[in-house]
């Protein structure tokens, strides 16, 4: 017996629910062939459960045969996730899917994935630190309650929308058994769980705290995105502060006893303002990545220095001034901006970085919220004509105005 499974796209679950029900009816007795060649859309919340469920039954032995994918397939590793030890600072954390089987792994990775935000969208106050700490919570869930070897995550960063979609997914126990083991709380049914879970200090262990996934929904509520888990049969959507969701008999396992996985999807608008402190309820404070550029009198210190490789080229530039932008909209003191061991730097790095900011947000914003220090006055000389230069000529998305 051998079946062929076209998969016309990987956006939301019903590929995975394809994919596990054709791959337990002919995996074992026959051929599963997946013609991915013409799949189109790839997101998060189609390709985290897709991915892991393959690899799920690949190892497992199931006879599955792979087509030659589309393109849009193959540049998101889908088929082939890529294992998180071999990745490199500075490559493409974005849009592909990892394979993570250690904590380090699962760390290095949000670092990659926060930088990547960091340096490409303009985000509201506090979003960067929430999205790093639900990262950091759902990633680790994996190894604390799953009992699968590694967990699967990717994220996507849509530009025109400022949205960003992650998922992140298991092949383990499901959050309905992890209930059952441990005794606690007993949940009727795979929904009842899901809604537990999201709860307040509700936790399978007693050691744990309970404010993983409660944190996770309480940032998306206050940033108006969405939330979606999905765990053995049970599924729950949250979204403008509605949960919904239940159970569907309907939904194949990939295996009852110890099998039927977890996938949680979220995504959050960027530019909207959240803060964990608004999340969990905890007094205001420095956000966590900004802490060890904080100088001793609590101002964020970006020294130039740091980006030395990069000073002479505009794209790095960009980066650089929308990190410089995050940090100014997450920092209640002026940011200061340390030319320290700067000897001269090109015109174009100069530009792009403050030029385009006094462009975009007016001096008396530029003056009231950089402080720049320690410049050589050659350094000084080039930062104030390319500012006035910039400000003069505008840009495609500004008019020109008047230099003061
Ligand atoms: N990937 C997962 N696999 C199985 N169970 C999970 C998973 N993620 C979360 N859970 C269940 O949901 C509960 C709540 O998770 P969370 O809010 O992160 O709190 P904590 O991790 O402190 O227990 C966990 O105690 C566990 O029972
Ligand atoms: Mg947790």
């Amino acid at each position: 017996m051998r079946k062929i499974l076209p998969v016309s796209d990987l956006a939301g679950s019903r590929a995975t629910v394809d994919l596990i029900y054709n791959a337990k009816r002919y995996g074992t007795r026959g051929t599963l062939v997946l013609d991915l060649s013409r799949t189109r859309a790839v997101f998060p919340n189609g390709a985290v459960g897709f991915a892991t469920a393959l690899q799920f039954f690949r190892r497992g032995l199931f006879n599955i045969e792979l087509g030659t994918p589309s393109k849009s397939v193959l540049d998101a590793h889908v088929l082939n996730p890529s294992p998180a030890s071999s990745y490199e600072a500075g490559t493409r954390a974005t849009n592909r899917l990892w394979e993570y089987t250690t904590p380090e792994q699962a760390s290095r990775l949000t670092t990659a994935f926060t930088r990547a935000i960091e340096d490409n969208v303009h985000c509201g106050r506090g979003v960067i630190d929430a999205l790093t700490w639900c990262l950091f919570e759902v990633m680790d869930n994996v190894f604390q309650h799953s009992n699968a070897a590694s967990g699967y995550v990717m994220m996507q960063i849509h530009p025109k929308s400022q949205q960003c979609a992650i998922a992140v997914g298991d092949s383990g126990i499901g959050i309905h058994k992890s209930f059952i083991e441990s005794g606690v709380h007993p949940a009727k049914d795979a929904y009842e769980a899901l809604k537990l879970a999201v709860q307040e200090r509700v936790t399978s262990k007693t050691k744990n705290m309970g404010n993983g996934l409660y944190g996770l929904i309480r940032v998306v509520g206050l940033n108006g995105g969405e939330l979606e888990i999905r765990s053995g049969r049970g599924a729950l959507q949250f979204a403008d502060w509605q949960l919904q969701g239940g159970v569907s008999l309907s939904t194949p396992l990939m295996d009852q006893e110890n099998h039927q996985g977890t996938l949680v999807d979220w995504q959050l608008h960027m530019g909207r303002a959240v803060t964990l402190n608004d999340a969990l309820d905890t007094p205001r404070a420095t956000p966590s990545r900004l802490e060890d550029v904080e100088d001793e009198y609590g101002q964020i210190r970006l020294r130039v220095s740091d980006f030395e490789d990069e000073i002479g080229s505009r794209t790095a530039a960009r980066n650089i001034r929308i990190r410089l932008e995050n940090a100014i909209s997450d920092s209640t003191a002026p940011v200061v901006l340390d030319f320290g061991g700067i000897a001269v730097i090109s015109s174009s790095f100069a530009d792009e970085v403050l030029g385009k900011l006094v462009l975009a947000r007016g001096m008396d914003f530029f003056a009231n919220r950089v402080r720049m220090r320690n410049m050589s006055s050659t350094v000084q000389g080039i930062v104030d004509r390319s500012i006035v230069q910039r400000v003069q000529e505008g840009d495609e998305d500004h008019p020109a105005r008047e230099v003061p």
